[in-house]
């Protein structure tokens, strides 16, 4: 079964800089090799789920500028449906300045620009786009009231909620009552409730009313706590060169495997795949894998 996905997020073109290490306050380093990528969480996670076959459609805010111009068109090249990515004359396209070093791990800084003008009022005119899914995939890189009134929209249409909080912000019950499935990483699921200890931030997610809780840890795997209880699934293990959109690849997949019916389990296991493939390549965009090399890549598991 394919499914239908909404994707309500971000655009930005990604300048990446690879560095040997990271910089500290205060202090110059020559880099590496420069590239520009697209990127931008929502929309990696709309072409991750496009490349894993789900139908996709996105709501989002470039400006009108070049880097509007090709964002949009790199979504449509991977068959997302970009009627509702809109173009705003008065803000200039959402950029992100990263650092990606030898063993993959980056900084990201995001210039949000255009993405903060998707005001819930966008939201009105693609009532359609919420009509036609089967789930809701949001962020945090747009307004926090537009991501409320999508969620908003989505509960009215029966869709399921997959909300990956990044960049993590302050979140309330209400808001978390409206998620299916809550994707943050261990840093984040700390930093939405203001917990010190990832145990303290679970405690608390759950008494909040969080139903469905999926910790990515990295290459420690998943952590999954749902009904059915609390289990840890592991990474698949690769030699990561670049982790940006490690993520993205996740919940993706993730949100993929949920739409064509798979249990939860089944989901983050196809969501695992696609970022462990993906770790293993440069950028964001060009580093999301198609179906069949997920498949490929889990028939060579043992
Ligand atoms: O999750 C990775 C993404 O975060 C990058 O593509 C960057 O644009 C920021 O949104």
């Amino acid at each position: 079964m394919q499914g239908k996905l909404l994707v309500v997020g971000s655009l930005n073109m990604d300048m990446v800089v690879n560095v040997s290490r990271h910089p500290q306050i205060g202090e110059t380093i020559l880099g590496g090799k420069f590239s520009t990528f697209p990127g931008g969480k929502g929309a990696n996670q709309a072409v991750a789920a496009a490349r894993m076959g789900a139908e996709v459609t996105m709501i989002g805010c470039v400006g009108q500028d070049g880097f509007g111009e090709e964002l949009r068109a790199g979504a449509a090249n991977d068959g997302i449906d970009i009627q509702y990515v809109s173009v705003d004359e008065n803000a200039a396209t959402g950029i992100a300045l990263i650092t990606v070093d030898d063993i993959g791990q980056n900084t990201i800084v995001v210039a949000s620009g255009a993405n903060l003008a998707l005001t819930p009022d966008c939201l009105l005119t693609s009532k359609q786009a919420f009509a036609n899914a089967d789930v809701l995939v949001a962020q945090l890189e747009n307004p926090l009231k537009t991501v409320s009134e999508a969620l908003t929209l989505a509960a009215a249409n029966k869709l399921k909620v997959v909300l990956n909080p990044a960049p993590a912000q302050s979140l309330s019950a209400e808001l978390l009552s409206k998620v299916d499935y809550f994707i943050p990483n261990e840093r984040e699921a700390m930093q939405v409730v203001g917990a010190e200890t990832l145990e303290a931030a679970i405690d608390q997610l759950l008494g909040m009313g969080v139903q469905n809780l999926i910790i990515t840890l990295g290459e420690k795997g998943v952590l999954v706590i749902t009904a059915d209880g609390r289990r840890q699934i592991p990474a698949y293990p690769v030699i990561a060169i670049d982790t940006v959109a490690a993520g993205d690849a996740f919940v993706g997949a993730f949100a993929t495997g949920i739409a064509e019916g798979l249990n939860v389990d089944d989901a983050v296991k196809l969501g695992n795949a696609a970022a462990a493939i993906s770790v293993t390549r440069h950028g964001a965009q060009p580093s999301l894998p198609i179906r069949k090399e997920v498949n490929e890549f889990l028939g060579g598991q043992k």
